[in-house]
C-alpha cells in the first residue's frame, strides 16, 4: 500500500468483479445497439477501458474534459468545458462514464448540456457514488459502489494529479490535503 493511503477501500479484485457486473448489465441493456460512451477525463480512463472491454455489444467512445476541482479537493460548483466531444450525439444512445459523483454539480451540468444536443437516450454509469456530499439531487442509472464521505484516490482518482495509477481505491490520509 502507498504510504499516503490510510486504507484500501476496494481492492483490484473487488473492482474487477464489480466492473464486470456493470458491463454485463450494460451489455443486456444495449444489445444490438451502438451506444456512444463518453468518458469524463481524466478520472474515468481506467474504469472506461475496463468496462468497455467487458461489454459484448458494440460501443463507441469519446471523451470530454471538464474542469471543476482545479488542484484541490473541494468542488467550486462551476463546470467549464475544456475539451468537447469530437462527434455529434443527435439521435445517439449516450452513456456517460464517470469515476465518482460527489456534489453532483459536474454531472448535473453535463447532463443538461448534452440534453440540448438531442441524443436518443442518455444514461449515467459511475464507478463510485458519494451521496453524503450531494448539493444537487442526482441519481446515477448504474453505480459500482456507494462510498463514505472521505477523499479517495486510485484507479483513476487523483489528488493534485497524483495517485491515479494506484491499482486499488484507497482513502487518502488527511495529512496530505489538510
Ligand atoms: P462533483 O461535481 O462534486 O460531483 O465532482 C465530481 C468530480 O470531482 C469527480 O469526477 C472527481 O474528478 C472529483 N472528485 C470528487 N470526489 C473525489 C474524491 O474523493 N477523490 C478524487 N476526486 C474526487
Ligand atoms: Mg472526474
Amino acid at each position: 500500500m502507498h504510504r499516503d493511503v490510510e486504507r484500501v477501500l476496494f481492492s483490484q479484485e473487488q473492482i474487477a468483479q464489480r466492473v464486470s457486473e456493470l458491463a454485463a448489465a450494460l451489455s443486456a441493456e444495449y444489445q444490438g445497439r451502438n451506444p456512444l460512451c463518453i468518458g469524463v477525463l481524466k478520472g474515468s480512463v481506467f474504469f472506461m477501458a475496463d468496462l468497455l472491454r467487458q461489454m459484448d455489444t458494440m460501443a463507441s467512445m469519446d471523451f470530454m474534459i471538464l474542469s471543476s476541482y482545479g488542484q484541490g479537493s473541494v468542488s467550486q460548483g462551476k463546470v467549464k468545458i475544456v475539451k468537447d466531444l469530437d462527434v455529434e450525439i443527435v439521435g445517439r444512445d449516450v452513456i456517460i462514464v464517470e469515476d465518482i459523483i460527489d456534489t453532483g454539480h459536474t454531472l448535473a451540468q453535463l447532463m443538461k448540456l448534452l440534453d440540448t444536443r438531442h441524443p436518443a437516450s442518455i444514461k449515467l454509469v459511475t464507478l463510485l457514488d458519494k451521496p453524503a456530499r450531494r448539493e444537487v439531487s442526482f441519481v446515477p442509472d448504474l453505480c459500482g459502489f456507494t462510498v463514505p464521505d472521505e477523499f479517495l484516490v486510485g484507479y483513476g482518482l487523483d489528488y493534485a494529479e497524483r495517485y491515479r495509477n494506484l491499482p486499488y481505491i484507497g482513502v487518502l490520509k488527511r495529512a496530505i490535503y489538510e
